[in-house]
């Protein structure tokens, strides 16, 4: 009987088959041991000498890392491994060999490894990594469904740039300049006024000149809209799909997370409700933590976010940004307009910014005026406008950075490990 080895539970004393590569193996005169992966998961295979063929025992001691097989073999309950189960082998049949493979259980340094990443994917770490973002996109698609939100695909060749024109990747269009998609906010904005609540998921291009754990030029990112929803009601949104996602890889992850070596008490303190703090108070409470210079009216760095961070055991929300550091379309605060109706959520542990969201300018003069004091066309912009033409709403919005939370959660150190194959400032390849 064919089986995979995340099946295997289910096969307790019966014999498999389960095609798989070799990604490492010990061996004595008498014993074999075969560390086995087929993408599913890891199991270690015994092939004990007096219990199999000659010719068998023979194969197993000369297999190379990464060659294919179909093994055959009874499956046992094993307490010692993480995995719970091994394979007793009976049979071994070579599918392809693989000779030097270039990744040895030997330290690699960095480069070399993101060099090789299309096979370095194979390993126990990058597997965690990528079956902890599997989870993540599972939940999301499972949170925003029961909440009866509508998936909207928005375009990713474009006309504008949401968020400011400096970070944008040029194209040519035909005859026509075009970019490639920086956010899908602006249409997801107009998928809300026919769809009510909607979300993206989707990937995002950023030509930014940064070189930071923090930074993918491609990155994906999540985008739920939600028409008549205010700033207060979108911020209740957020910490409740974070705990959702968080609490998601803690029930279906636990392997992956003890791979990772997590220390999981500081996930299961992620719990709505989230702490909250203005930027008024941000600044105030870095003034306290010695960083002097910072002024009313800059933006936060990395350090600045890491310190903010620390003061809190979950992560927090800092609200109420000056309206001169941040994007055009977001509401002014009614009570003091220099500020906007705003939040960036802070991660825990030094991970930085994983959601920027706001409430959306919905009165038609003023988003026109805030696009002219950008010197944004009107042309371009038009369509925009028209939302706030045909009865305008109320409504908001945010951004998941699925890289940066998927480097939180499994408390890898950068970016780059949380993307199949990342597009880094100094890397398209492989
Ligand atoms: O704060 P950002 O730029 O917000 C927007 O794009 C809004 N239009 C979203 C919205 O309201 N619909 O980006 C949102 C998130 C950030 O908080 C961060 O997690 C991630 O996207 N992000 C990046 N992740 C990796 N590499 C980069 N270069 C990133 N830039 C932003
Ligand atoms: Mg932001």
């Amino acid at each position: 009987m064919k089986s995979t080895i995340s099946e295997v539970s289910q096969c307790i004393g019966q014999e498999v088959t389960i095609g798989a590569w070799l990604s490492n193996k010990r061996s004595s005169g008498k014993i074999a041991f075969l560390q086995l992966r087929d993408g599913t998961g890891f199991i270690q295979g015994v092939v004990v000498k007096n219990e199999v063929e000659e010719e068998v025992f023979q194969k197993a001691k000369s297999l190379s890392q990464e060659t294919s097989l179909y093994v055959t073999g009874i499956v046992r309950e094993d307490a010692r491994s993480p995995f719970g189960y091994e394979l007793q082998v009976k049979d071994i049949q070579v599918i392809h060999e693989a000779v030097d493979y270039p990744i040895t259980p030997k330290e690699h340094g960095t480069e070399f490894l993101m060099d090789h990443r299309h096979l370095w994917l194979r390993s126990r770490k990058q597997h965690a990594v990528m079956k902890i973002r599997n989870e993540i996109i599972r939940a999301t698609y499972e949170f925003f469904n029961q909440k009866g939100f509508v998936k909207i695909d928005p375009p990713i060749l474009t006309g504008s740039a949401p968020e400011g024109t400096t970070e944008l990747f040029h194209t040519k269009y035909f005859d026509e300049d075009a970019y490639l998609s920086q956010s899908g906010q602006l249409y997801m904005e107009a998928a809300a006024m026919a769809f009510g609540k909607v979300f993206s998921f989707g990937p995002t291009f950023r030509a930014e000149k940064s070189k930071t754990r923090r930074h993918l030029i491609e990155f994906w990112m999540i985008e739920p809209e939600m028409a008549f929803y205010e700033h207060e009601d979108s911020l209740k949104l957020q910490e409740q799909y974070v705990s959702y996602i968080v609490q998601s890889v803690l029930k279906n992850c636990q392997l992956e997370l003890g791979r990772l070596e997590r220390d999981t008490s500081k996930l299961e303190n992620v719990q709505a409700p989230f702490p909250r703090i203005t930027y008024d108070e941000a600044i105030e409470l870095l003034h306290e933590k010695g960083f002097q210079d910072i002024e009313w009216g800059e933006d936060f760095g990395a350090p600045h976010e890491t310190a903010i961070a620390e003061h809190f055991e979950k992560p927090v929300f800092i609200t109420h940004y000056p309206a001169k550091i941040k994007p055009f379309y977001m509401q002014p605060d009614p009570n003091r307009p220099e500020v906007v109706l705003c939040a960036d959520l802070i991660a825990p542990e030094g991970y930085g910014e994983i959601i920027g969201g706001s409430e959306r300018i919905h009165d038609y003069d003023l988003l026109k005026k805030r696009l002219e004091e950008f010197h944004l066309s009107l042309d371009a912009y038009q369509w925009y406008l028209d939302l706030r033409k045909y009865g305008s709403v109320p409504h908001s919005g945010f951004g998941l950075g699925l890289e940066r939370t998927v480097a939180w959660i499994s408390g890898v150190e950068h970016v780059r490990e949380t993307i199949p194959f990342p597009r880094l400032l100094n890397r398209l390849y492989p």
